[in-house]
């Protein structure tokens, strides 16, 4: 990669960008939360809850002093709730130790709670146009086919290497076209899945992969695990038109409300047993079906049950189908039970 590809690569940004709403805004506070919902989510669906989330908390101010369940709402659907979770305590930081503004200085940026290298990247070259790249899977994938780089993209020493180059080109480009360049061919020409568009690609000239036409063997991955399986039975018990949910405390999905569930899936005669050895007094038990969600490591194949109960069991909370929907954090992995109740 030579200067002049570069200076293509910026010149092509420029023109073909994506008008998306975080590219509107020099407002640290605002792009920052934009990379971090952008970090494992789709630009499409970041979209909206980028608008609804600013609308609600425009300020750290009003970020840092939020109620968890208020700011697990925001984020419901999203996915990585730990997102959110550091979103507050590194908000909470900044009020504390930074008059509430994120600085800007690298070192400070990364001793900062949920900020990693490319998300300090991402606030220091976007919102305040300091020559420090941001790295993140795009751009990998684009300089491991520029490249034709054999490494696996998850060894460290590769991103450290990609890091280096890039420190010395973005000193002579404006650093938030340089850093967004490169995050929107990945995103938009030099493609993950499908066919990248290589003949629209302003790197073509210098990738060697594309010169080889071995585009498709680039990024190399190593085999991943397995996702691990998990059963389920979850109970929804209904009490007077109500049903239960409790807040989870730990561990996957905290902060959250989920509908009380152990791991072990269940047939009907089963949840009859386990129930009265729980001492459950039940009128009636509905099999809602067999659900499935899929996590990044893991796959819940759960059985849903509708119990409805006698007298109230344990102290759940039990809440009104709307208010549940209104109020409360559901996960997409309940959502789908939640609405076929
Ligand atoms: N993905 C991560 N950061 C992004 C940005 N600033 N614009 C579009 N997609 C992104």
């Amino acid at each position: 990669m030579r200067q002049q590809d570069i200076e293509n690569l910026v010149l092509w940004y420029q023109k073909n960008k994506r008008d998306l709403p975080w590219r509107h805004t020099k407002d640290a506070y605002k792009i920052w939360i934009s990379e971090i919902m952008l970090q494992q989510t789709r630009v499409e669906a970041v979209k909206r809850y980028y608008e609804v989330f600013l609308k609600s908390l425009p300020t750290v101010y009003d970020l840092a002093q939020v109620s968890d369940d208020e700011l697990l709402k925001l984020w419901e659907g999203l996915g990585y709730y730990s997102r959110a979770r550091n979103l507050k305590k590194c908000a909470c930081e900044l009020v504390r130790s930074y008059q509430g503004v994120l600085p800007d200085d690298e070192k400070e940026l990364l001793s900062l709670p949920g900020i990693g290298e490319y998300t300090a990247g991402a606030i220091l070259s976007i919102a305040y146009l300091k020559p420090v790249p941001a790295i993140d899977g795009n751009v990998m994938r684009v300089l491991s086919r520029v490249y034709e780089d054999e490494r696996d993209m998850l060894n460290s020493q590769v991103r450290k290497e990609y890091s280096e180059i890039l420190r010395k080109f973005i000193k002579k480009y404006p650093p938030d076209d340089f850093t967004q360049s490169f995050i929107e061919l990945g995103a938009v020409v030099c493609v993950p899945n499908g066919t990248p568009l290589c003949e629209e690609c302003p790197l073509k000239r210098c990738c060697k992969a594309h010169r080889h036409h071995k585009e498709f063997l680039y990024p190399v991955k190593s085999a991943k695990k397995p996702r691990k399986i998990i059963s389920k039975t979850v109970f929804v018990f209904e009490y007077c038109g109500r049903y239960s949910i409790l807040k989870k405390e730990e561990g996957l999905l905290s902060g959250t409300y989920e509908f009380p569930n152990v791991d072990e899936k269940m047939c009907q005669d089963d949840v009859k047993k386990y129930l009265a050895q729980q001492g459950c007094s039940f009128s009636k038990i509905v099999f809602l079906g067999e659900f499935k969600h899929i996590f990044s490591h893991l796959e819940w194949h759960m059985n849903a049950y509708v119990i409805s109960l006698q007298k109230p069991f344990k102290d759940y909370l039990y809440v009104g189908l709307e208010e549940i929907k209104m109020n409360y954090s559901i996960p997409s992995a309940f959502q789908k039970i939640l609405e076929k109740i």
